[in-house]
């Protein structure tokens, strides 16, 4: 029906005012807006202004648009209500207002399909000023009128008809009018509903089908007067043989995180085998104990591959963590000095750590150094040991009881061990001293000048072993 959303507006705001309630009202489905509704014979009450919510005209404006015939009297009925009780328009529990907003929804959603699904066929004359084309369409509710706007925007500079059963809308020379519906008319052959059609059977992809939610965004009802449908059945019978295809003949390079994935994959194994080139990048990713969770990275490593010296203290601490290189703290400055002092050129050596990630415990900002447990060195080894078959160097030093433990397997107290070398077959001899933190940490001054000349005394010593491999062999 045309018209119908003014002239129900008409009627009900005329009833409302003369007071009648609904059961005094018979409303039609009439095909002329004047015969939408007949009043039994009634005594009319006086006329009153009536003011209904805003948002209730427009709930109105779209329910009018429904199929049921029973809209009208649902919007009356409703709207009766709202005139002592306006709060109801947002009462979601009430019964009446939760149907109108169900076949709100079920408006708006045909408008959508019939601005997605109107399929076009040209018809006009090729020497015509402005072209012209026409489609067929057969909407769920009564949704060309509400819905013609967006095609007059969208397709302003041609002229169209929309045809329906029930409504048609005739846009000519700028001008949009509504006519009766029709049956479906002839519409001639378009070429360049091919093209379409080719087009949409070229950007569907197989492997993305999914059946359920194609139907539901695309309902079957609308298929028979869409042209690319037709090939939809035989897409989606051909879809898995094609994904098939489609996966092999995909391109077979690694995914980017297959490096990772293997060194974890190693990282589990018993001992590190992969490629030498491969465990600066297998460190990094370790996750063999929790201590990799908390820590900021792995601190690897650093100097030359083939260092004749090795360097090795207990784990990295908070600057080492935050930086990323080992002995960059206030032990490792420490420990430059003494080796400055002594002739130790730590670029020429290979220092590293037993335990790579960072031990911590936090307290407020603070991170709180924590020594690293038998396990912890246990998992860690796997890399120590990997460093040193690596580096292959003359000779370890292993600064402090942690270090010496994952070298040596022993972790007895290391002031009776230091000064001295432990040999071990197809190991390099492992010097034991002990940690620059320990003189930091030390509590009065002459232990700690003790201490500092004792690390003095041993890191000469490592200078002049590894200077003089043959006093390694009598060391
Ligand atoms: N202590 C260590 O044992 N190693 C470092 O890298 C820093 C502090």
């Amino acid at each position: 029906m045309i018209g119908a959303a003014e002239a129900w507006r008409k009627a009900a705001r005329g009833a409302l005012q003369d007071g009648i309630s609904p059961d005094q009202i018979m409303w039609g489905d009439a095909d002329a807006p004047e015969d939408l509704f007949d009043t039994f014979e009634v005594a009319r009450g006086r006329a009153e202004a009536v003011t209904v919510p805003r948002s209730f005209i427009a709930l109105a404006n779209r329910v009018v648009w429904h199929s049921d015939p029973s809209r009208f009297a649902r919007l009356y009925g409703f709207v009766w209500r709202l005139r002592d009780a306006p709060h109801l328009i947002t009462d979601r529990g009430d019964a009446d207002l939760a149907t109108l907003r169900a076949m709100e929804k079920n408006v708006r959603r045909c408008q959508h399909k019939m601005k997605a699904f109107v399929r076009f066929r040209e018809i006009g004359e090729a020497e015509a000023n402005r072209r012209s084309f026409a489609a067929w369409f057969e909407p769920t509710h009564f949704t060309v009128e509400p819905t013609a706007d967006f095609f007059v925007r969208r397709f302003a500079d041609m002229d169209w008809r929309i045809y329906t059963p029930s409504v048609s809308a005739v846009f000519e020379d700028g001008k949009l009018r509504l006519e009766a519906g029709c049956d479906k008319p002839d519409l001639p052959h378009d070429g360049g509903e091919e093209l379409w059609v080719t087009y949409f059977q070229n950007i569907f992809n197989p492997a993305r089908l999914k059946v359920q939610a194609m139907t539901s965004e695309m309902p079957k009802k609308y298929w028979k007067n869409m042209p690319e449908a037709a090939s939809i059945p035989q897409m989606i019978a051909d879809a898995p043989a094609r994904a098939r295809a489609m996966a092999e003949a995909a391109p077979t390079l690694p995914h980017i995180r297959v490096d990772r994935v293997l060194a974890q994959a190693q990282a589990h194994q018993s001992a590190w085998d992969g490629p030498a080139a491969g465990l600066p990048a297998a460190i990094r990713n370790c996750a063999r104990c929790e201590l990799a969770c908390h820590a900021t990275q792995a601190v690897l490593g650093e100097g030359p591959k083939t260092a004749p010296l090795m360097i090795v203290g207990e784990q990295p601490g908070d600057k080492e963590d935050l930086q990323g290189r080992p002995f960059v703290g206030p032990a490792g400055q420490l420990f430059d000095e003494i080796a400055e002092e002594v002739g130790l050129d730590r670029s020429q050596a290979y220092v590293t750590n037993a335990v790579k990630h960072f031990k911590f415990k936090a307290q407020g900002r603070r991170r709180i150094h924590q020594r690293p447990n038998r396990s912890e060195i246990d998992q860690c080894r796997w890399w120590l040991d990997a460093e040193v078959r690596r580096v292959a160097p003359r000779l370890i030093v292993a600064m402090g009881a942690t270090a010496a433990e994952a070298l040596t397997g022993n972790g007895d107290a290391i002031l009776k061990r230091r000064g001295t070398v432990q040999i071990a077959d197809g190991h390099p001899p492992v010097l034991i001293t002990l940690h620059p933190s320990y003189i930091l940490r030390a509590r009065d001054i002459d232990t700690r000048l003790q201490a500092a000349e004792q690390l003095r005394v041993d890191l000469r010593r490592a200078v002049d072993l590894v200077a003089a491999p043959r006093k390694l062999a009598s060391a």
